[in-house]
């Protein structure tokens, strides 16, 4: 196995410049929620973990806790001990006394001729009362019991969410854009008995037919053992049917039939148990199968409510605006739990970014005055290409701004900071995963300086360290690279893998946990799988995945579940799938098939690869390319050299391959997918070295 401690300083360097520091606003540190620099010692170790009782007096409890942190069976941490709470009345009841009138969503719907839509906190309580009626009495849900949804960003998606967790149901909501068999597995994972799908949506100016992946996905779900008995179908628009796909009779119900029956009723939120499963939410790991991280209700709805009051400084008089999708954790995060509990009003656009032109993020932010906006990379990037000049058209004022979900390199930073943000905003770059439920490292936007392409220092009583592959810490300065680790528990680290708690002790826990006999939390480093560098003023600079994970516009795609959908195309004898630096995506698939003997049409094995790959997973894992080549590099012992391709796809030196047991292959795919010519090898990102060293 290759190891990451063994890169040189001298390979750090090559791509990475120290960046200078960026000082905060005036105007903002003025106005800031957290301004008081002594907050860090209230977060110090010494008061670790009883500072984050702090988060947790954020909340209503409907019972206090009498233990902050139970340890006593590692590394299955319990927090707010013996604490009961509700976190749809966190989330909406709490408001109504002062600010049932304030709106808590302001539905922007893709179509610029389409008005927008406001739901104030009162309107909400209303609808999240009536609709958790409908899963209790109509459907039968009771605590405990888990759910799926698969739905677009329409205002009944948080709706649904908030419904169920006001009865203790767990919600599982699957990315809309996911395609129905991945959604139908997830369900399957989760023992759903219930899926809650909407008929349509809108994306790029066209009208997608969602209820057919109902059908899809119920299917799955059986081949996989699972009955779901009943799919309830939200209509987009009330009265209008915008699906060509049949309802099946006694399984698909449509809510806006069934609400007819629930008016006016309200449900007393159900008081659970702090560690209550609040949500799942499905992610890619180095397995073929997705994981469910399974989230609690207190320490969770704590944390994301503190992080999002601290580090995005969102008062109740903000609008504020996360162009995430609600079907990724940042999300449920930092759109529905974190500002919800706060009493924010929150923008909910259903389109996309750049649709129908690259201004049209920007009117929206004049429109409503969005002064807080949060967005990806990705976005960022994408925007920067198709109108680098647009944000100065549009006369909104930003006064922070998020980036998140892939490192972003400084000079779509710059853009961000000096055009869209107008000099006028800070920003925060906030690293962390669907596993840690908040915001582990970000700067604290009015006390620390920005520095373009850091996501910062460690964020309040978080510890991170970083180790070499010996489980040697690496010194902040030293400027080599190293695994990314947290030394201590945090109220919102996942529970668990949902029926699989050997696999979750394995993946975060096993690689570097000092003693696993021990209940001390100090001999239980929580992993990554992110690389890292910390400079010597502890900011950290994170360098990508260092497992099979691609991350493609900051969605977490396993390679070995691309690999099982190219497998599934019966021409194919054997797939390995690898990430390639894409300039707007950050990493994309590329696909190597070796295919069975005697096989000649290529052309059509291709499209099958494709259209398994979207069908199996969504068109978010479409490859860049499929190369379909005459073997696949192996070792002697006969598995697959991903890393070799990988090297190839981004034109990066393959090293030494003379030990292999095909090593002619090598080159004869290099020219396949370079051509003939000479070649100016890259200097390739510490993700793309380190892929496939841990096979
Ligand atoms: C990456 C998204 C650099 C990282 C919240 C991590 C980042 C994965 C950042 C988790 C950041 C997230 N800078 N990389 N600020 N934030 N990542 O689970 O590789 O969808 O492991 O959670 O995204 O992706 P996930």
């Amino acid at each position: 196995m290759a190891t990451v401690g063994k890169t040189e300083t001298s390979d750090i360097a090559v791509h990475w410049k120290e960046e200078g520091y960026v000082q905060p606003p005036a105007k903002f540190v003025g106005q800031a929620n957290l301004a008081d620099p002594s907050i860090a010692d209230r977060f110090s170790l010494e008061n670790f973990p009883e500072c984050f009782r702090e988060y947790a007096d954020m909340l209503s409890w409907d019972q206090s806790w009498h233990t902050t942190l139970d340890t006593s069976h590692p590394p299955f941490w319990k927090w707010f001990v013996g604490g009961k709470l509700n976190a749809c009345y966190n989330c909406v009841d709490r408001h109504l006394p002062k600010h049932k009138n304030k709106a808590a969503f302001i539905f922007v719907p893709e179509a610029e001729t389409e008005p927008t839509y406001t739901l104030t906190y009162q309107e909400l309580y209303v609808r999240v009362n009536e609709t958790a009626a409908v899963l209790r009495d109509f459907c039968g849900l009771k605590p405990g019991d888990r759910v799926t949804i698969h739905m677009p960003m329409i205002l009944e998606l948080p709706i649904t969410m908030l419904a169920c967790a006001r009865i203790g149901v767990t919600h599982s909501v699957v990315f809309g854009g996911f395609s129905g068999e991945a959604a139908g597995t997830r369900a399957a994972d989760s023992g759903s008995t219930v899926m809650i799908y909407a008929d349509a949506y809108y994306r790029n100016g066209k009208l997608i037919d969602h209820k057919a992946s109902a059908d899809i996905a119920v299917k799955t779900a059986a081949a996989e053992g699972v009955t779901i008995d009943k799919v309830l179908v939200w209509r987009r628009r009330d009265g209008e049917d915008l699906s060509n796909t049949p309802m099946v009779p006694g399984r698909d119900f449509y809510m806006e039939e069934l609400l007819k029956n629930y008016r006016r009723v309200k449900v007393a939120p159900v008081s659970v148990d702090a560690e209550h499963p609040l949500f799942l939410m499905y992610t890619s790991g180095s397995t073929g199968k997705p994981k469910g991280c399974q989230h609690r209700t207190g320490g969770y709805l704590a944390y994301v409510t503190a992080t999002a009051k601290y580090y995005q400084d969102i008062h109740p008089e903000d609008v504020y605006w996360c162009m995430a999708d609600i079907g990724w954790i940042t999300g449920h995060s930092y759109i529905v739990y974190g500002p919800l509990s706060l009493g924010a009003t929150n923008v909910l656009f259903e389109g996309v970014p750049n649709y129908p032109d690259a201004g049209r993020p920007w009117r929206i932010a004049e429109q409503l005055d969005v002064n807080i906006f949060h967005t990806s990379p990705t976005a960022i990037r994408m925007l920067r290409k198709a109108g680098p000049n647009e944000p100065q058209k549009y006369n909104y004022h930003f006064k922070h701004m998020t980036t998140v979900g892939e490192p972003i390199e400084p000079e779509s930073w710059r853009w961000y900071h000096e055009v869209v943000g107008k000099g006028e905003a800070v920003i925060v770059d906030t690293w962390w995963q669907t596993e840690t439920g908040g915001f582990l490292i970000t700067t604290k936007p009015a006390l620390d300086p920005m520095k373009a392409g850091s996501a910062g220092p460690a964020a309040l009583g978080i510890f991170p360290v970083i180790f070499d592959e010996a489980g040697n810490e690496i010194a902040a300065g030293s400027g080599r690279a190293g695994n990314l680790g947290i030394r201590n528990p945090w109220p919102s680290i996942m529970q668990t893998i949902l029926n699989n708690d050997d696999r979750f002790v394995q993946q975060y826990y096993a690689k570097f946990c000092k003693n696993p006999k021990s209940t001390d939390w100090r001999d239980w480093p929580y992993f990554a799988s992110d690389g890292a560098v910390l400079a010597a003023d502890n900011y950290y600079r994170i360098l990508g995945r260092v497992d099979d994970v691609i991350n493609t516009a900051g969605h977490r795609l396993g390679t070995k579940e691309i690999e099982s959908a190219c497998l599934t195309v019966p021409q194919v004898a054997e797939a390995a799938v690898v990430p390639v630096v894409d300039e707007i995506k950050g990493r994309v698939p590329a696909i190597y098939v070796a295919l069975k003997p005697g096989v000649t049409d290529t052309k059509q094995v291709t499209e099958d690869i494709i259209r398994a790959v979207e069908t199996m997973i969504g068109k978010i894992a479409r490859p860049k390319g499929v190369h379909i080549v005459a073997d696949l590099p192996k070792t002697r012992s006969g598995k697959i050299m991903r890393r070799i391709l990988a090297a190839i796809s981004n034109r990066v030196d393959t090293g030494d391959v003379t030990t292999l047991a095909n090593p002619e292959i090598v080159e004869q795919i290099r020219k396949q997918v370079q051509g003939d010519g000479p070649v100016d090898l890259q200097d390739a990102p510490e993700d793309i070295k380190r892929f496939g060293e841990q096979e």
